[in-house]
């Protein structure tokens, strides 16, 4: 993302934005190789080369970690209340992260958490349609139609929802209660629960096992891993081709 340079530097740690000012029109600085001495010239760190006095600026390490999120904890950085917050459970991380979209208080699962904002904004889109899939507890047993109604679109307040995939991952007729798999495309708020709450199930238990091509399976609840690069890489991919697959391209 772009920025003004003298932010960049005064983030960067060099000196104050004021003083970062002075050592731009100083000639100082150079861009890709080119002094720069206007001020409010735009820049992106993450692309473009900044020098001061010839050395490389410290560029920011890029963090991406996947988190098992237990549930009664808030998708925040901060809670003025002082709740739990995901960023209570990255203990080694010293990096301000941000979580890639959200799930509610109660619901549990993967969470990504990354400070990378352009791949956060790339993942969390609209126009993108990465897949999320969820497994819902509910009472009972919703029979084929429900899940059909799940599978073609609910209207809900905000709209129809689009085409998701449904399944029973497991019927307990003792507790009287069902597991119900659904994979979405979207990310709207409290999307699944409402969901259910429109076919009279309400989700007792709700929980995320999978986003684009990642598994929660491995990472104990309340415990956290990095991506690989590799990961990462086919995350960016997934959201580019899904945005695609949207456009009929
Ligand atoms: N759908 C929900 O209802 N809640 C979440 O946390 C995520 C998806």
């Amino acid at each position: 993302m772009e920025e003004r340079l003298q932010k960049v530097l005064a983030e960067a740690g060099i000196a104050s934005r004021r003083k970062c000012e002075e050592i731009i029109t100083a000639g100082r600085v150079q861009i890709n190789g080119e002094v720069v001495k206007t001020l409010g010239v735009k820049v992106d760190p993450e692309l473009d080369e900044i020098q001061v006095d010839g050395r490389y600026i410290n560029q920011q390490t890029k963090i991406y970690v996947l988190l098992n999120k237990p549930k009664g904890v808030i998708t925040s950085s901060a809670d003025p209340g002082g709740r739990k917050v995901v960023t209570d459970f990255l203990p080694g991380i010293k990096e301000r992260v941000y979580p890639v979209g959200r799930l509610d208080y109660d619901t549990e699962g993967l969470l990504l958490l990354t400070n990378d904002g352009e791949f956060a904004h790339l993942l969390t889109h609209p126009k993108h349609h990465v897949p999320r899939t969820y497994q819902a507890t509910v009472k009972g047993v919703p029979h084929g139609t429900i899940l059909d109604k799940l599978r073609n679109g609910i209207q809900l307040e905000d709209g129809m929802t689009s085409p998701a995939e449904v399944e029973y991952a497991d019927v307990n007729p003792q507790k009287n209660e069902s597991i119900i798999q659904i994979t979405i495309y979207e990310g709207r708020n409290r999307q699944v629960r409402r969901m259910f709450e429109a076919v009279s199930f309400p989700v007792t238990r709700l929980r995320r096992i999978k986003f684009g091509p990642l598994f929660l399976q491995g990472v104990p609840r309340g415990k956290y891993r990095h991506l690989t690069p590799a990961e990462v890489k086919e995350l960016k991919e997934e959201a580019l081709s899904t945005h695609n697959i949207q456009k009929g391209q």
